[in-house]
C-alpha cells in the first residue's frame, strides 16, 4: 500500500528570490496529496542523481520517471573542460531545449513531483527546462533536489521554477553523490506527514498525545500496528523508561525535556518524563496532562506503556 502523504507547503514558489535553500520547513499551510499520486522524476548522466531518486521512490513508494534524452550524452558531451562540449554549449544557450525520449502518459494523476537533476555550471541542465515546459504543472507541488560536486542548489531551482510558475515549488536541497539513504530520507521526511494514529495507554489510562512529525514516530507507528507493550521502570526521579525490543531510526540532539515529554533514548528505549531533565534524545511526543497528573501516573516503581495503531 502506498503511503498517504501530506506535503507541507510552507515555502511555495521558493519565493523566486535566488536565496540559498536549507530544506527547512517552517510553514503553516498543509495539503493532502491523497494516496499514490507522487512521482519522482529525475535526469542523471553519471547516476549520482539516479541513486537518490531511487531512494525517494522506495521511501515514498512512488512512481519514478527517468528523463532520458532523445540523444544520449556521451562522456565527451559532458566534458565541462571543453567549452565546445554539448553540455557546455547547451548551458550557454538560453533557447536550448534538448529533446526527451519518453513522455509521461498521464501526468494529471500526480499531485506532487519530486524532481532531481545534477548541477551543470550552477544551474539545472537545459533538459530539465524541456521537462517542466512539456507538461501542464499548474497546481502541482514540486520538490526539487540536485546533486553536484560542491556547488549549492543556488538559483538553479528558482530559475527552473520560472518555466513552470503555476506549480507550487518547494524549497529544494543539494546533495553530494555520497549522501546516505538515511540522510536523504530524513530530508524527504520534513516534507511528508504521514498519518500517525497511535493510541497510548499507561497502566490502562488512555492519554492524549501530540506526536512529533519525524521518522522515529513513523517507525514507531509501524511497530504499534502489532501493539507495542513496554514494561517501564522508574529512573532518576524524573522518568519511566523501558526497552522497545528493537532499534528504530533516531535523530538525537541535546534537548531539555519537561513533564509529559516522550522521547527515544539510544534508538531502542522510550522514556516518559514526569520531571524535567536534559540529555541527548529524539523527541517523540508530548502527553497533554498537568505535572500533578503526570506525577501520580508515573512517579512509581514501574508502569505498563502500551502503543496501539
Ligand atoms: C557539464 C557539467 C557541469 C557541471 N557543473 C558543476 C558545477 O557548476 N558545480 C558542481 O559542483 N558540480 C558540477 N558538475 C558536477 C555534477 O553536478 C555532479 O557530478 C553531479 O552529481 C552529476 O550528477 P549525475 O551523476 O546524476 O549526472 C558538473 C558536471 C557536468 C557534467
Amino acid at each position: 500500500m502506498r503511503k498517504r502523504l501530506i506535503f507541507l507547503l510552507s515555502i511555495i514558489g521558493i519565493s523566486l528570490c535566488g536565496c540559498e535553500s536549507n530544506g527547512g520547513n517552517n510553514g503553516k499551510e498543509t495539503i493532502d496529496t491523497g494516496s499514490g499520486n507522487v512521482l519522482v522524476a529525475y535526469f542523471s548522466v553519471t547516476n549520482n542523481t539516479k541513486k537518490l531518486a531511487q531512494y525517494a521512490k522506495s521511501h515514498l513508494d512512488s512512481d519514478i520517471f527517468d528523463i532520458v534524452p532523445e540523444v544520449a550524452y556521451t562522456s565527451e558531451d559532458i566534458n565541462y573542460n571543453d567549452s565546445n562540449s554539448r553540455a557546455n554549449k547547451e548551458q550557454n544557450d538560453d533557447q536550448a531545449r534538448p529533446k526527451i525520449k519518453y513522455k509521461i502518459e498521464d501526468i494529471s494523476k500526480y499531485d506532487t513531483i519530486v524532481l532531481g537533476y545534477p548541477i551543470w555550471w550552477g544551474q539545472a541542465p537545459k533538459i530539465m527546462y524541456t521537462f517542466v515546459e512539456s507538461y501542464n504543472l499548474e497546481g502541482k507541488t514540486i520538490l526539487p533536489f540536485c546533486t553536484s560536486g560542491s556547488s549549492p542548489i543556488g538559483s538553479s531551482a528558482t530559475n527552473l521554477a520560472k518555466s513552470a510558475s503555476k506549480a507550487n515549488w518547494l524549497e529544494g536541497m543539494r546533495f553530494s553523490a555520497s549522501t546516505s539513504e538515511e540522510t536523504f530520507n530524513n530530508w524527504l521526511d520534513q516534507y511528508i506527514k504521514e498519518d500517525v494514529n497511535m493510541k497510548l495507554t499507561i497502566d490502562n489510562n488512555e492519554l492524549e498525545v501530540k506526536w512529533e512529525n519525524n521518522s522515529s514516530v513513523k517507525a514507531l507507528n509501524e511497530i504499534a500496528k502489532n501493539t507495542l507493550t513496554i514494561n517501564m521502570h522508574e529512573y532518576g526521579g524524573f522518568e519511566q523508561t523501558g526497552q522497545i525490543g528493537q532499534s528504530i531510526v533516531r535523530n538525537d540532539s541535546s534537548i531539555d525535556v519537561v513533564p509529559g515529554d516522550i522521547v527515544l533514548y539510544q534508538g531502542n528505549q522510550i522514556s516518559v518524563f514526569y520531571n524535567s531533565s536534559s540529555y541527548s534524545y529524539t523527541r517523540l511526543g508530548h502527553i497533554n496532562k498537568s505535572k500533578t497528573e503526570l506525577d501520580s501516573l508515573l512517579n512509581k516503581d514501574s508502569v505498563t506503556f502500551v502503543l496501539k495503531a
